[in-house]
């Protein structure tokens, strides 16, 4: 039995169906929320970053340090990592979601470059798992667009296949050009998802197995980045997945 499922973004179709003044109250109520978002996260950047630059101090002097505290420090060093990363992802989301689709700033982009510093980091990220990676990059395309955010979408992309896919699965990322248009597509042999989380995954905070999510340092957030990056390069993302065999995610520009 094949489950699969295909996603396609239609948000800005449904908005664009209602009468102007809703719509505009919609887009208001939007960047308000999205303003909040921002503000509180960018507050919360200043009194991180004394709590870690202090807690890095104490690690390096952790001689001193009563016994047992090893542990505990590392701990804390973990977690204000994953807080870093869920600030920095709200920032970025709060920036690129309210801002008008298709608007991303247009510059050269070198993907294959992009992607070889992933590649790194893709060996870095699954370590211990040994991972069967491949990378088949058209080392000659590359794309108009935004960098820091097409660098996200890929990250979130491939991070993801490592995280839900078990030891020793393979992992193949894809860059060329089809039918005349750039794809992007990383295709895993992991834990798969089925067919009726597949509409809703691009949702923020949206996550499958929360508990499984909350061991692996999920936040949720990853896919709704991608989706807005996508939104703003005029691209399509497809999802097909199987459980227990595995997920392609494509992305179309
Ligand atoms: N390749 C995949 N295989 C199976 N499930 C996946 C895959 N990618 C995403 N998912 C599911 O979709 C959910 C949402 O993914 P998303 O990247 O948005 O969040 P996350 O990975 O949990 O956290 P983060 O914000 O750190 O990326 C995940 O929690 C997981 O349940
Ligand atoms: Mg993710």
């Amino acid at each position: 039995l094949v489950i699969s499922g295909v996603m396609l973004m239609s948000d800005e179709t449904i908005l664009k169906k209602l009468p102007e003044e809703i719509r505009q109250h919609i887009e208001h109520l939007e960047r308000i929320r999205s303003d909040f978002v921002a503000n509180v996260s960018h507050e919360l950047r200043t009194p991180l970053t004394v709590f870690r630059g202090y807690l890095e101090t104490l690690i390096a002097n952790k001689a001193k340090a009563p016994e047992g505290w090893d542990n505990i420090f590392q701990q804390m060093l973990q977690h204000s990592s994953r807080m870093e990363h869920l600030i920095s992802d709200l920032l970025l989301l709060s920036r690129i979601e309210v801002e008008e689709v298709h608007d991303a700033p247009s510059e050269q982009v070198d993907v294959p470059y992009l992607l070889s510093e992933l590649q790194q980091t893709a060996k870095e990220y699954s370590d211990d798992d040994q991972h069967e990676l491949t990378f088949n990059v058209d080392s000659s395309l590359m794309l108009g667009g935004a960098e820091d955010e097409l660098k996200s979408l890929f990250s979130n992309l491939i991070i993801n296949a490592i995280k839900y896919t078990p030891a020793g699965g393979a992992i193949t990322v894809t860059w060329s050009l089809v039918n005349s248009r750039p794809i992007f597509q990383v295709e895993d042999a992991g834990i798969g998802i089925s067919a009726k989380h597949i509409p809703r995954l691009t949702e923020r905070f949206y996550r499958i197995d929360k508990a499984r999510s909350r061991d692996s340092g999920g936040t949720g957030l990853g896919l709704a980045i991608v989706k807005h990056v996508l939104l703003r390069h005029s691209a399509t993302l497809e999802i097909e997945s199987v459980p227990d065999k595995g997920s392609t995610f494509r992305c179309l520009f």
